[in-house]
């Protein structure tokens, strides 16, 4: 397998002071019924309902609700009316990420400097206030129709200041603790422009990269790229479609996406065991991996520190790398479109993406692309 390690982190050092990030601050999802879909990820994926903000809140022509399970945040949003930016979004893209916003210690400053560096604003510096406190965010144009808001929320509230925020007696966490990564799918070609936009605007730096060699099977291959913020709070790999046989899922992603747009977020667990039984348990749909998968794990991760029926028979996949051992899993898409899904992710010192899971997942993603006719 090809990959290519970051360089030194001095260089990263000096342009971390230059644009200061906090990480991951949360992620708002445009869907068609707000309603439902944070009852889905209370059901199923253990998030409580912390906050409202609608109509009876003072905002006319959407509803949102405010997610969280330890620090992930999520924001799902529906329009009211039919010409609504979120309903032409809807309308186009299908339910997707709108949003993968970013905790910035003075959210104007960020905004001067990313647009100095070429970035396209999304929104002016704002201050947002409500009973509980006030926030000031702005937001930049990333790949596709995404943006990056840049969120400055000195007294770490959430839900965000405008929403009501509400007790959720009722939701029961299955262990996620914090986004890990965000993945784009950027059209073909697209990949080095946008690993250049984060580079330059972020400062961020080549944290490895795989090529069309590494990545593919029979019939599929992709190109990949990760650029990380050299600490490790942000890391956000960028897939292009490459050359195959057939249709390749990143060309799926694009066709029914209709562009670029996030791929699957990561979110970490300290026992993916557990969550995965929980999530199990609950419903939830998750990818299936090829029984041959598990024939050679034993080689590949020699010392793995669990049991191995249970592994197999829960299907979560499991990895090895320079720093250690990682388990994850893949849910399946989190809407008709064969588009956005979420991973979840234990790392045991790894500090990889579970590249010697790629061509394993990719068979069990063609499988089910086959399924649907797309392949
Ligand atoms: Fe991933």
């Amino acid at each position: 397998m090809t990959t290519v390690e970051a360089a030194a982190g001095g260089s990263v050092e000096s342009h971390m002071n230059d644009f200061p990030i906090k990480g991951f601050h949360h992620i708002e999802i445009w869907v068609g019924n707000a309603y439902q879909a944070a009852h889905y990820y209370r059901a199923v994926h253990g998030y409580a309902i912390v906050g409202y903000r609608g109509p009876e809140t003072g905002v006319a022509d959407t509803a949102s609700y405010a997610l969280e399970q330890n620090d992930v945040r999520i924001i799902v949003t529906a329009a009211l009316s039919p010409d609504h930016e979120v309903t032409r979004h809807l309308a186009l893209h299908g339910p997707g990420v709108r949003d993968v916003a970013i905790g910035v210690p003075d959210a104007e400053r960020a905004l001067e400097l990313a647009v100095a560096r070429g970035a396209t604003p999304a929104a002016g510096a704002a201050q947002v206030a409500g009973d509980r406190g006030h926030w000031k965010h702005s937001a930049i144009n990333a790949y596709g129709d995404t943006i990056h808001s840049l969120v400055e929320n000195p007294d770490e509230l959430w839900p965000p200041p405008d929403f009501r925020p509400r007790q959720d007696s009722i939701a029961v966490p299955i262990g996620l603790e914090a986004i890990d990564h965000v993945v784009a799918n950027v059209a073909l070609g697209e990949m080095d422009e946008w690993v250049d936009y984060y580079e330059r605007v972020f400062g961020f730096v080549l944290l490895r990269h795989f090529d069309d060699e590494a990545i593919s099977t029979e019939y599929s291959a992709l190109m990949s790229k990760v650029v990380w913020d050299g600490s490790g709070v942000i890391r956000l790999p960028i897939n292009e479609p490459a050359t195959g046989m057939r249709r390749s899922q990143i060309e799926e992603y694009l066709d029914f996406y209709r562009g670029s747009g996030v791929q699957h977020v990561a979110i970490s667990t300290a026992d993916l065991v557990s969550t995965v039984t929980a999530a199990r348990r609950r419903g939830m749909g998750l990818m299936r991996v090829p029984e041959t998968y598990y024939d050679d794990v034993r080689e590949r991760v020699p010392g793995l520190d669990a049991d191995l029926d249970e592994i197999k028979r829960l299907n979560i996949l499991v990895d090895q790398d320079d720093g250690g051992q990682l388990l994850q899993i893949f849910t399946r898409m989190m809407q008709d479109r064969p588009t956005f899904f979420y991973e979840f992710i234990e790392r045991r010192g790894a500090v990889g993406f579970g590249e010697g899971n790629f061509k394993a997942l990719f068979e069990a993603i063609e499988r089910d692309q086959a399924e649907r006719g797309n392949l």
